[in-house]
């Protein structure tokens, strides 16, 4: 009954995804934050008419995605998809999966991740990221910072870490642009899967023959010795490789951004570079971008109460982290950017049993990423106005297609470099 109640209380559920107002690009979109203020569970109108729950509220949505009567999986009758999808995208192997089967998958895959394993990454991570900003600054004039700086340093690392050639880099990004992006026709998103598997099936043969000491290596023994098929290897490298590269270059090209448009808090971290206030940064650019901008998709498995509304199993839902990111309830002032805030309960990494994987890698490149720009480039600047950038409206992964940037040539780089390496 009480459900009734809530979806009638609210006359025309607004259409999702709901775009950013272009003058505040940072923040969630002005008909979203108007469903939080109206209360924690909502509903939003998807393309095919149907309309999904949405959670708005940091309280509840860590209530929901911690609760096991929800589901993960893309081919459930209800699962909320924000664009139609060709089932293509279950080839995305665990994160579409419920348990026992995600666990059991991600258990092969957790061990590379871990924070003391991730720390003895952080000096060749340090490395590439002098060499890439080097190479930046061989070139006079503007430079794409995505290209040049935040797609290539998250692409290198993810692609030593699994194994797989780096000098392949345009067609799997270009590939994993077309699986993130929405509104891509069905058979194109189809090619791009099937385009990334075999891309990642020649070096997984090959390590099978001969391996190394790689992630892929260590998923070919294991389809060696039967307790993995060669397809599930094959869809968790492809999870790993996306996953491990665009979202990573979003938040290095938009944080970077965002750093530009607030120069206050850019001077705090530039002028103290105090390990803490960067972790710190890391953690509130994280809170206040919040990429993964159209939510965590689930659907209920069985009934389940919340807040006087009763979610019926089959019910497709939609947390809305970015938003749960900018409730006031948890975070003071949550519109303001603020690099000593320290936001640790942020859910910009999810909740839950899907809760990011690979977020000790992301931190990791993050601080080493934002610290060494703002150390080795001081005079960082936009080469465009905020106005002229192209911002990710159409993608689930929200950032910047491009971040034309420019620096005052008579600053010493190369002596900051030199001091602290
Ligand atoms: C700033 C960078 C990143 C952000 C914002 C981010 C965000 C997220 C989010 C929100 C989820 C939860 C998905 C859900 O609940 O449905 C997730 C899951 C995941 N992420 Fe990340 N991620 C980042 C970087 C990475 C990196 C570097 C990797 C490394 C490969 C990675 C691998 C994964 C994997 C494998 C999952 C699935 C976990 C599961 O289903 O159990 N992520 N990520």
């Amino acid at each position: 009954m009480t459900d009734v109640i809530a979806s009638t209380q609210q006359a025309e559920p607004p259409a999702f995804p709901m775009r950013r107002a272009s003058a505040c690009p940072f923040d969630p979109s002005p008909t979203a934050t108007h469903e939080q203020q109206q209360g924690p569970i909502r509903r939003v109108r998807l393309w095919d008419g149907s309309t999904p729950w949405y959670v708005t509220r940091h309280a509840e949505a860590r209530t929901i995605l911690a609760d096991a009567r929800i589901s993960a999986d893309i081919s459930r009758p209800g699962y909320p998809s924000p664009a139609p999808v060709d089932g293509g995208g279950s080839g995305l192997s665990f994160i579409l999966m419920d348990d026992p089967d995600h666990a059991r998958l991600r258990r092969m895959v957790t061990a590379p991740f871990a924070v003391k394993r991730i720390e003895v990454m952080r000096p060749a991570v340090q490395r590439i990221a002098d060499d890439l900003i080097d190479s930046m600054l061989s070139h006079t004039g503007p430079v794409d910072l995505v290209e040049e700086f935040a797609l290539p340093l998250p692409s290198l690392v993810i692609c030593e870490l699994l194994g797989v050639p780096y000098g392949d880099h345009d067609d799997f990004q270009e590939h994993s642009r077309t699986i993130i992006k929405r509104g891509v026709a069905r058979e194109e998103q189809r090619r791009a899967f099937e385009s990334l598997g075999a891309y990642l099936a020649q070096p997984l043969h090959r390590k099978i023959a001969e391996p190394g000491e790689d992630l892929l290596s260590d998923l070919g023994r294991r389809v060696t010795d039967g307790e993995l098929e060669m397809a599930d290897a094959v869809q968790m490298g492809i999870l790993l490789l996306i996953a491990g590269h665009e979202t990573t270059a979003n938040m290095i090209a938009l944080g970077t951004l965002a750093l530009i448009e607030h120069p206050d808090e850019l001077a705090r971290l530039r002028d103290d570079p105090d390990p803490a206030l960067v972790a710190s940064a890391v953690e509130e650019l994280l809170r206040y971008l919040t990429i993964t901008h159209d939510g965590r998709k689930r659907v209920a498995v069985e009934d389940i109460e919340i807040d006087g509304v009763t979610i019926r199993a089959g019910d497709g839902i939609i947390v809305a982290t970015d938003l749960g990111n900018r409730d006031d309830a948890v975070f003071s002032d949550p519109n303001r950017l603020d690099v000593g805030r320290n936001p640790r309960t942020h859910v910009a990494f999810g909740f839950g049993v899907h809760q990011c994987l690979g977020q000790p890698l992301a931190r990791m490149e993050l601080q080493v990423a934002y610290a060494t720009l703002l150390r080795r480039i001081p005079t960082l600047t936009l080469a465009t106005t905020l106005d002229a950038i192209p911002f990710k409206h159409d993608g689930s992964v929200y950032g910047v297609y491009e971040l034309p940037v420019t620096w005052c040539p008579a600053h010493p780089q190369k002596e900051e470099k030199e001091q602290t390496r």
